[in-house]
């Protein structure tokens, strides 16, 4: 089967953040919007007509994840990432947000320090912050290929750090990281008894030619010193439905985790996210490879247009997400002039760079889960405008 993703839907009118909230957020309502990560792809059929088919039985009552739920993501996770997870190992959390929130309140204290290596998805930022906890910025560098981690910095915080939170890939800058560079910050985390929390939301959206390395599959050691997080959230445009995955290897780290998890009533879930995602899991890897084609599309043309028409604007090609980090320091701009710019003359909504961290002035992050007319469109105003 081939799927579509020319086809443009209209979000207007659906409580939807990414087009509903322009106003709050952009000051202009007619921007257009390529902003939040999710896509402006329809979710697959599959995914669309589980929920259908359970939302014709006439009760929504409390419900709990069963064996083939499980096994469902033990297939997925086995068959893309050649990674052999045990249903123990797993358990049900709404969010991956919420999840890392919580590993940072189960296994740290108040002061202690946690190491994030920003520019980095926002969240991040506040699941230290809002706990009282000490933010380290493990900033990245950026290389002549690339954006890099800072392993000489990591050797000094890891002294004293006692969790570092890893986005596997990395949200902004596109990075598949390598198993060596893995393996490099599991040597120091583990050497510094750093507990890492594996965020591998975007793992399944590595793009061609790129192989994702579950960080817990680096060695028995470092599995049994890791919280990974999973979700097909991202994968198939299930976010509304608030369902992801904690997965534990180490037994007394998962009692710990499932306790607060248990405690907060944040570990049964909705009905509607657990026949989706168990659907997707199942059934999902011809649409996942179609749309991984699809967002390289959308890369491809934009690094084109880029190049060609706006040399100024400075990028990396992603190796792994939907997303793009662009650079227009070289306008020589303020961060302000930038927003303003974008916003109101090129009436474009991309993320503003420095809410992923002070590295991220004058970046913008631009969502490319989108129809390629939508990409034409966004290329079209930023040439007239920058
Ligand atoms: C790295 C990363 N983690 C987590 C999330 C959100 O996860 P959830 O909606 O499951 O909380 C996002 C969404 O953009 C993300 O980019």
């Amino acid at each position: 089967m081939k799927y579509d993703f020319d086809v443009k839907i209209p979000r207007e009118n659906t409580n939807c953040v990414k087009y509903d909230l322009r106003k709050n957020v952009f000051g202009n309502p007619d921007v257009l919007p390529m902003w939040v990560a999710d896509m402006d792809f329809a979710t697959p059929d599959f995914a669309r007509e589980a929920v259908m088919e359970r939302a014709q039985h006439p009760v929504y009552g409390y419900h709990f994840k069963d064996k083939p739920y499980f096994t469902a993501i033990q297939g997925w996770l086995k068959r893309r990432h050649q990674w052999e997870v045990p249903t123990e190992w797993m358990s049900f959390v709404p969010g991956v947000v919420c999840g890392f929130n919580m590993a940072v309140l189960a296994f740290t204290k108040e002061g202690d320090e946690v190491v994030i290596q920003s520019p980095v998805y926002p969240p991040f930022h506040h699941a230290a912050s809002s706990h009282q906890r000490k933010l380290v910025y493990n900033s990245l560098k950026i290389g002549k290929q690339g954006y890099e981690m800072d392993f000489d910095l990591l050797e000094k915080q890891a002294k004293t750090a006692k969790m570092l939170i890893l986005c596997n890939p990395h949200n902004p800058v596109g990075r598949c990281w390598t198993r060596e560079e893995l393996l490099h910050l599991s040597e120091i985390c583990l050497r510094n008894n750093v507990l890492v929390i594996a965020d591998e939301i975007h793992c399944d959206l590595v793009l061609p030619g790129f192989k994702h390395t579950p960080y817990a599959t680096l060695s028995q050691e470092v599995a049994d010193h890791c919280i990974v997080f999973h979700a097909a959230s991202k994968t198939f445009n299930l976010a509304g439905l608030a369902t992801s995955t904690a997965i534990i290897p180490n037994q007394e780290l998962r009692v710990t985790y499932n306790n607060y998890v248990e405690a907060l009533e944040a570990h049964l879930g909705n009905i509607f996210g657990k026949v989706a995602t168990q659907a997707s899991m199942e059934k999902g890897d011809e649409w996942l490879e179609q749309l991984l084609d699809y967002v390289q599309g959308n890369i491809d043309y934009v690094s084109d247009f880029l190049k060609a028409n706006l040399p100024k604007v400075k990028f990396f090609k992603p190796q792994a997400t939907y997303m793009m980090w662009l650079d227009f320091n070289d306008y020589g701009l303020s961060e302000e002039e930038l927003w303003r710019k974008m916003t109101q003359e090129a009436q474009l909504g991309f993320n503003r760079g420095s809410d992923f961290g002070q590295e991220g002035k004058g970046f913008f992050r631009i969502n490319l889960a989108c129809p390629r007319s939508t990409v034409e469109e966004a290329m079209r105003r930023l040439k007239t405008v920058f």
